[in-house]
């Protein structure tokens, strides 16, 4: 079976209330099609990402980016759990997640973290606009990348990502995963999250 005839997932989300396309389209694959992801895109989503919020716009975030048979590629494989490694060679690109944890006068930027999610919700979105899944990754050695990728003192590696075009084909995958690819995508109903007034046990 070639690429064109394999199955492709799509996994659109079953939305109780109606929202923006993108984001029912959004899922994070562990397939992804044969082919590197355009320059211009990267700059795309960097681009995307650049324009997040961020607390008193101290943009803490930064990033190393990989393509499929470069030597940072391998790298950055090697610091991947055994599970993300065993399908995130799937995609044309590879990237490790950072964040700043200081301010510019020392203090801890408690809200580091933060900005970076919302600087990669910014890039996620972007992504699907032009086909291109993500799957973020916390199984990476974070201590291993930051010595691999001599990431200065200062800055910490919080996740990985695998990144490329939809359209992989489910038989690039091992079965348990093909059957996960393949399932719906299920979330907590919105009376377990959002409190009005006061806060609720579940
Ligand atoms: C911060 C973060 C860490 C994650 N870590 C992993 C991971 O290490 N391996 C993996 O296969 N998926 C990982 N995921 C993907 C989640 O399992 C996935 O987002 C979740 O099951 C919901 O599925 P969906 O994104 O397709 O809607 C991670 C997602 C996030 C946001």
């Amino acid at each position: 079976m070639n690429t064109e005839e394999a199955i492709q997932v799509e996994k659109i989300a079953d939305t109780t209330h109606e929202i923006f396309a993108l984001i029912k389209q959004r899922y994070s694959p562990r397939t992804f099609k044969n082919a590197p992801i355009k320059e211009a895109h990267l700059h795309q989503l960097f681009e995307a990402a650049r324009w997040a919020a961020s607390s008193n716009n101290l943009q803490p975030w930064r990033f190393i980016y990989a393509e499929k048979g470069s030597e940072a590629y391998t790298k950055l494989v090697s610091c991947l759990s055994d599970f993300n490694q065993s399908w995130a060679t799937n995609a044309p690109v590879l990237m490790l997640a950072a964040y700043q944890e200081k301010t510019p006068s020392g203090q801890e930027n408690f809200h580091g973290l933060h900005d970076l999610g919302l600087c990669l919700g910014n890039m996620t979105l972007q992504a699907q606009y032009q086909n291109i899944g993500m799957h973020h990754m916390a199984g990476v050695d974070w201590k291993k990348a930051h010595k691999l990728f001599k990431v200065p003192a200062g800055f910490h590696v919080a996740t990985a990502i695998a990144l490329g075009y939809y359209g992989g084909a489910l038989e690039e995958l091992p079965e348990d995963l093909q059957k996960e690819e393949s399932k719906k995508r299920a979330r907590m109903p919105q009376k377990d999250f959002a409190f009005k007034h006061t806060w609720k046990e579940i």
